[in-house]
């Protein structure tokens, strides 16, 4: 294979224009699920893919699928990708390196004349952020398997939308059961990523190799007491939905932290109380909590004492709890086979490298179930993401990008 040359000006500049893409004021990046940012993203994101002679096709739950056939059409495809939504109040790297770094990668692949034996496909995930649903991975675990079309059916967003008025609207038709991926479809699925942590800066690592992705998971606490007039209810006969769920909230930074264990964390990231009013005593409350570790019986342990805690909360303040696991998932344990080609593959290029765990979940911990798979990591500014002021420079992703596309070409040549 000639030398590859990877335009990272051209990248820099692609990602700096997705980024203009957003429901927020730029420099922040807001791309919810089949927001309009979202389907105008998916569309620049598209154009790049034709433009790079890339074939496209999508299944029914807007997973994107783009396409460079291999020379023999008998052997399974080797998959790579990630996801351009954005969490509210996120920066332009999360997702985004991943697929428009594969989108440069395959064009380097062609520029050097590399003929692939396997195709290789750039997967754009659907709704790797849980904002719309409170579950993430929406795409990848339908291809997966692991989320039954049944229950994709029933999520509902918080204005009651359902997943398929939303999927149909954006002009993803057709049977979510079509969605699930046949077996041995893909011979391998890398997945490039900024690190979200702060460990490959601080080493001076260009390239973390994931071995295990973190077991996550997602509580839903609906919480209903009595509302009323802020002055005229005292506060003997209170129940206040709101203070309950303060209450759980603080509980749940207790039990992780009494876990003893620093790879528990617990987050409750939504958290609204109805009416909302200032002179009105809180009715209503919601709160979305996210709890993981990388060990699954200490991650199940918190949860179960979680939920133990916010029962007996509830009960003393007379306040009414649902509580739903949205989900609770197994890590992932990566390809121990993929993960030595990555190795060598830096290896080869002089590249500096460390085998890492990653804490955040992506679309790998499903695709994990279905093919042989691994992340590649890059890093990022003092760790800093799901915020505006993420950031990866074009040094540290030039990188990244040159691993993955040999790394293509090693698991299809
Ligand atoms: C993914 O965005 C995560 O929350 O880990
Ligand atoms: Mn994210
Ligand atoms: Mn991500």
């Amino acid at each position: 294979m000639n030398p590859l040359t990877i335009d990272i000006q051209r990248l820099q500049r692609e990602i700096n224009e997705l980024a203009l893409i957003t429901e927020a004021e730029p420099p922040v990046v807001t791309r919810v699920l089949f927001s309009e940012a979202d389907i105008r993203g998916r569309e620049f994101v598209k154009s790049l893919c034709c433009e790079a002679g890339l074939a496209l096709r999508a299944d029914a739950v807007g997973n994107i699928f783009a396409r460079w056939d291999g020379t023999n059409g008998s052997l399974a495809t080797v998959a790579t990708g990630s996801h351009i939504d954005a969490i509210p109040n996120a920066g332009k790297f999360d997702g985004v390196v991943g697929v428009l770094g594969a989108i440069e990668a395959i064009r380097a692949l062609k520029k050097s004349s590399y003929q692939p034996r396997r195709a290789i496909e750039l997967i754009i995930f659907t709704a790797e952020e849980p904002t719309r649903f409170g579950i993430g991975c929406i795409g990848s675990r339908l291809l997966s398997g692991v989320l039954s079309p049944e229950r994709a059916a029933t999520f509902r967003d918080r204005d009651g939308k359902s997943l398929d008025e939303w999927r149909q609207g954006a002009g993803y038709t057709g049977s979510l059961a079509a969605v699930r991926l046949p077996k041995d479809c893909y011979a391998a699925f890398v997945e490039l990523h900024i690190e979200q942590g702060p460990i490959l800066e601080q080493e001076n690592t260009a390239i973390g190799i994931v071995e295990k992705i973190a077991a996550p998971s997602t509580l839903r606490m609906q919480l209903t007491g009595v509302g009323g007039h802020a002055g005229a209810v005292l506060m003997p006969g209170r129940r206040d939905a709101g203070l309950a769920g303060a209450e759980i909230a603080l509980a749940v930074e207790r039990t992780v932290i009494g876990t003893g264990s620093p790879d528990t964390v617990g987050t409750t990231g939504v958290f609204r109380i109805e009416p909302g009013a200032v002179n009105s005593v809180p009715s209503r409350a919601l709160l979305e909590i996210d709890v993981r570790d990388t060990k699954l019986a200490t991650r199940d342990a918190a949860l179960a004492q979680i939920e133990t805690a916010a029962a007996e909360i509830c009960k003393r303040r007379h306040v009414t709890l649902q509580t739903d696991r949205l989900n609770a998932d197994p890590p992932a344990i990566c390809d121990g086979s993929l993960v030595k080609t990555v190795a060598d593959v830096c290896r080869q290029l002089g590249v500096s490298h460390k085998k890492m765990i990653s804490r955040a979940y992506h679309d790998t911990l499903f695709m994990a179930q279905v093919c042989p798979s691994t992340m590649i990591f890059i890093p990022c500014r003092d760790g800093v993401s799901h915020r505006p002021d993420e950031f990866s420079s074009s040094e540290q992703i030039e990188p990244g990008v040159r691993v993955l596309a040999q790394t293509l070409a090693q698991t299809t040549g």
